[in-house]
């Protein structure tokens, strides 16, 4: 491909770079721009200022067609530009769109004849109107094309290299070609659509995967209820191939950077166009509740949380990445401090012991120090380590060897057998069927 215009990709967060690095990857030659100083030259010493399993090595790998800059000018060769910047949630729980309309605008001042792909998740209808400020602004040249991506944190180049489908959404059709044409080399559907239907597939994904998990955090709440254990139930729905095994997994609730932003943005976006979305209220209460009824389990089993020492295991919304934002240990160690709990917190992705996000808890360098001495331990993030942890020991140092299994990750016959008192969720009356 060698000859072909650079790809552009502006934002190094974590789709902005893994596009960027995988796009090298697939042998073409990119321009990656973030307006960061710190994180380009962190990239240009082949640093990534982010945590993506097998990111850094790709970055090596593919080094010699990858430049980062911090200034727009340097993108001036590249025919196609990828918009992977934030779009955070703004006070009234609309998408913000801040950010994307400054790089367009940064775009439509240089002009000329190139495509602007939107990998950046942006309400329906933000395509078309970026092609009416682009037309006003006299940038008619630069037309538009929506690319959802579907990555996940912590498998993020996995989910890039080999994608379940790409969806293109495109104006003109020849743009949509020319933008599926970069993938060229991976096998995978190509979805070539509108711009708008392009937009709301993205939106309809996250939501419907977030509906999943609150579907089955109630299935699990009515499991504790009912005596039944809601993994075996999770499995005996998931082999319907109508419903599929993913996303089952009960526990507490979703969190990270899209979930909970895209769920609470796409009901604004139905409520701006006049319809109520009624589900959707109902997933985000229930997202909400979750966390809670884990500080309810703390109080069945200690009755008092006054003066109690409470282990968090894992403070990231998910294992494999150091992603804090709208992780459910933010709410937890919250709510445990407001009730008096003394609270120690370990996460392998966090080294200091004090973290502006947890106020008053103290972070200790690995497990056992969190466990030392606590009345409790809830494990929060799945981290594979916690599967390994001498369980046994770490109960005879805990003032009680109370676990509170968040995840539903530790096997209840391993944790007991450790000596532990054990308490998933959605487990039934605690004698599972898997035990
Ligand atoms: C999610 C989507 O999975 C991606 O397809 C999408 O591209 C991305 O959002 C985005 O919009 O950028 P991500 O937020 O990285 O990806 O994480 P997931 O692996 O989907 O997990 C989200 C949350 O749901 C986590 O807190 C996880 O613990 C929770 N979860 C997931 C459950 O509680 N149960 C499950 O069965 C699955």
């Amino acid at each position: 491909m060698h000859g072909e215009a650079p790809v552009g990709v502006v934002g190094t967060g974590y789709v902005g770079l893994v596009s960027a690095v995988c796009f090298a990857h697939l042998g073409h030659h990119v321009v990656s721009m973030d307006v960061d100083a710190a994180k380009i030259a962190a990239l240009r010493e082949g640093r990534a200022p982010i945590y993506e399993p097998g990111l850094e090595k790709l970055l090596e790998d593919n080094a010699a067609r990858i430049t980062f800059t911090t200034s727009h000018d340097d993108l001036a060769s590249c025919r196609i530009l990828f918009v992977a910047v934030d779009t955070p949630p703004s006070p009234s729980g609309d998408a913000d769109l801040t950010s994307v309309r400054r790089v367009v605008a940064e775009i439509a001042a240089r002009g000329g004849d190139r495509i602007v792909v939107m990998k950046s998740t942006v309400p329906v209808g933000t395509g078309r109107s970026v092609v009416a400020d682009l037309r006003a602004q006299g940038a008619g040249g630069v037309r538009y094309v929506s690319n959802p991506e579907f990555l996940r944190e912590g498998a993020a180049i996995q989910d890039f290299l080999e994608p379940d489908r790409i969806v293109v959404g495109a104006f003109d059709e020849a743009d949509g070609e020319a933008v599926a044409d970069l993938y060229r080399g991976i096998d995978a559907e190509v979805i070539h659509t509108s711009v708008p239907t392009a937009e709301m597939i993205k939106y309809a994904s996250n939501a419907f995967l977030a509906t999943k998990i609150s579907f089955i955090n109630e299935i699990a709440n009515v499991c504790e209820q009912v005596g039944a254990d809601v993994r075996v139930v999770a499995e005996g729905m998931g082999l319907d191939h109508r419903i599929g095994p993913h996303f089952l997994h009960a526990g507490i609730g979703y969190g990270g950077s899209c979930f909970p932003k895209d769920v609470q943005a796409l009901k604004q976006l139905a409520g701006n166009s006049g319809y109520h979305f009624q589900l959707l209220n109902a997933v985000i209460e229930v997202n909400a509740l979750q966390k809670r009824r884990v500080v309810g389990k703390l109080k069945q089993h200690l009755r008092r949380l006054r003066g109690a020492r409470i282990a968090l295991l894992g403070l990231t919304f998910k294992p494999n990445t150091d992603d804090l934002r709208e992780a459910a240990s933010i709410v937890l160690a919250a709510r445990l401090r407001d009730e008096g709990a003394e609270v120690r917190a370990y996460d392998p992705m966090i080294e200091s012991s004090e973290h502006p996000l947890f106020p008053g808890v103290t972070i200790c360098p690995d497990a056992a120090a969190a466990l030392d001495g606590a009345d409790a331990a809830v494990l929060v993030t799945e981290w594979s380590e916690f599967g390994r942890l001498d369980w046994a020991a770490a109960a005879a140092t805990m003032r009680r060897p109370l676990l509170v299994d968040g995840r539903n990750f530790i096997d209840p016959a391993v944790a007991r057998a450790a000596g532990l008192e054990y308490e998933g969720i959605g487990l039934g009356d605690g004698l599972s069927d898997l035990d």
